[in-house]
C-alpha cells in the first residue's frame, strides 16, 4: 500500500465544538500522521477559491458563508492509504447517512456544517495541500 498525503479541514462547526484533539486522536489512532497544520479564519475569496470546482452547485454560496463563519484548522496527513484512510473516519458527506463512531455521525449537525473535508483523490491532495502549505512547511516524518 502506497505512502500518500491528503488534505484535511476541521470546519467552523466541529472547532466551535471543542473537538480538534478528539478528531486528530482520530487520525492518530489509525496511523496517520499530521505533518502540517495551521489554524486560519479563511477570506472569502480564499474559501471561493478552494471550492471553485463547485462553483456552479446550489449549495456554493450557502458553503462558502459556512467556511467562513469561524476559524478552521487545515493539517497535512500522511501514512498508508491517507486519501481513504481519513474519509473512511469521516464518514459520508451527509451526516444523517454516516456510519456509526464515523467524525460527521459524531460531530457534525447537518450537509451544511459536516466537520471535516478530506481530499477525494491524489491530484486533489496535491492540489489542495499546496492551497494551504509551502513545501517547506511540511514536515514528512
Ligand atoms: S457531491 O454532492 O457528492 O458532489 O458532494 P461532494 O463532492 O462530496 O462535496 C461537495 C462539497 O460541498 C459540501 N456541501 C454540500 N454538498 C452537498 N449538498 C449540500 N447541501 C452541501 N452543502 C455543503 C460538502 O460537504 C462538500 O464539501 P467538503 O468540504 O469537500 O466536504
Amino acid at each position: 500500500m502506497a505512502v500518500e498525503r491528503t488534505l484535511s479541514i476541521i470546519k467552523p462547526d466541529a472547532v466551535a465544538k471543542n473537538v480538534i484533539g478528539e478528531i486528530y486522536s482520530r487520525f492518530e489512532t489509525s496511523g496517520l500522521k499530521v505533518i502540517a497544520a495551521r489554524m486560519l479564519h479563511l477570506s472569502q475569496a480564499e474559501a471561493e477559491g478552494f471550492y471553485a470546482v463547485h462553483r456552479s452547485r446550489p449549495f456554493f454560496s450557502d458553503l462558502v458563508k459556512f467556511m467562513i463563519s469561524g476559524p478552521v484548522m487545515v493539517q497535512v496527513l500522511e501514512g498508508e492509504d491517507a486519501i481513504r484512510k481519513n474519509r473512511d473516519l469521516m464518514g459520508a458527506t451527509d451526516p444523517k447517512k454516516a456510519e456509526k463512531g464515523t467524525i460527521r455521525a459524531d460531530f457534525a449537525d447537518s450537509i451544511d456544517a459536516n466537520a471535516v473535508h478530506g481530499s477525494d483523490a491524489p491530484e486533489t491532495a496535491a492540489v489542495e495541500i499546496a492551497y494551504y502549505f509551502p513545501a517547506l512547511n511540511i514536515y514528512s516524518r
